[in-house]
């Protein structure tokens, strides 16, 4: 299982006070020395965390393990391939939303923006996820955009009020996988996944990826980075 750390809340406390400090990409070496596979960054129009600057000064040192955020949009994408970053998520994105509030919806009036964005990411040998809600539909066009990674949604998952309603999603997402490993794409998910909930989404067949942010920052402070990244690696871990 691979670990994606989510640094966006790290950028979101420097921009609190417009300062240099804390430094996503001081966060991104330590979480990257101490085995996350690859670092996420979600770079927003509004630019409200993550700047240029903080994927640029990454680049200088793990280009390959940058996992890009962004909206399918002309700019974001012209932006990714100048970055030549190792891969990229499309996600939707809306202004004064809190977070990203679900998956893509892959309807007529979105997909056109979509294909050329898969299409010119790949062609700049970038490797491009879809972050979708865990429906059948959805996985069956992300196979026909091409796309070579779906991120599952996991925000149901998270915010479900009860533990049937958590069953419910869980078989959902488990469905959702086996699904996308026959149509031959890579499976991640995320959103919301924090120590108590991560554990069965870790122990699905066929996941292969899991991309965490806001937990595992609320725990580094007050237990420090390092301390908070190895507490979620080794809840992930195969059993
Ligand atoms: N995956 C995607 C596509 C996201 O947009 C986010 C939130 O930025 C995450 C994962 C991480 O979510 P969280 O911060 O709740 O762990």
């Amino acid at each position: 299982m691979k670990l994606g750390v989510n640094l966006d809340h790290i950028a979101t406390l420097r921009q609190a006070r417009g300062g240099i400090e804390p430094s996503p990409v001081k966060a991104a070496e330590i979480c990257l020395a101490l085995g996350a596979d690859y670092i996420v960054m979600h770079l927003r129009k509004d630019r409200r965390h993550i700047q240029e600057t903080d994927l640029k000064n990454l680049a200088k040192i793990a280009r390959e393990k940058i996992h890009l955020e962004i909206s399918a949009t002309k700019e974001m994408v012209d932006f990714a391939v100048s970055l030549k970053c190792g891969s990229v998520c499309l996600v939707p994105e809306f202004p004064n939303e809190l977070t990203t509030s679900g998956g893509l919806k892959l309807n007529k009036r979105n997909l056109p923006e979509i294909m050329r964005a898969v299409k010119n990411l790949q062609k700049a040998g970038i490797k491009v996820s879809l972050f979708v809600d865990p429906e059948p539909s959805n996985l069956r066009t992300a196979k026909r955009l091409n796309a070579d990674i779906v991120e599952l949604c996991t925000k149901t998952y998270s915010e479900a009020r009860n533990e049937k309603a958590r069953r419910a999603e869980l078989e959902r997402i488990e469905m959702a996988t086996i699904l996308a490993k026959e149509l031959g794409l890579e499976v991640h998910s995320g959103h919301g996944l924090n120590y108590n909930n991560v554990e069965d989404i870790a122990h699905i067949t066929g996941m292969e990826a899991l991309n965490i942010g806001h937990a595992i920052i609320a725990r580094s402070v007050f237990r420090g980075l390092p301390q908070a990244l190895l507490d979620m690696k080794l809840l992930i871990e195969a059993k």
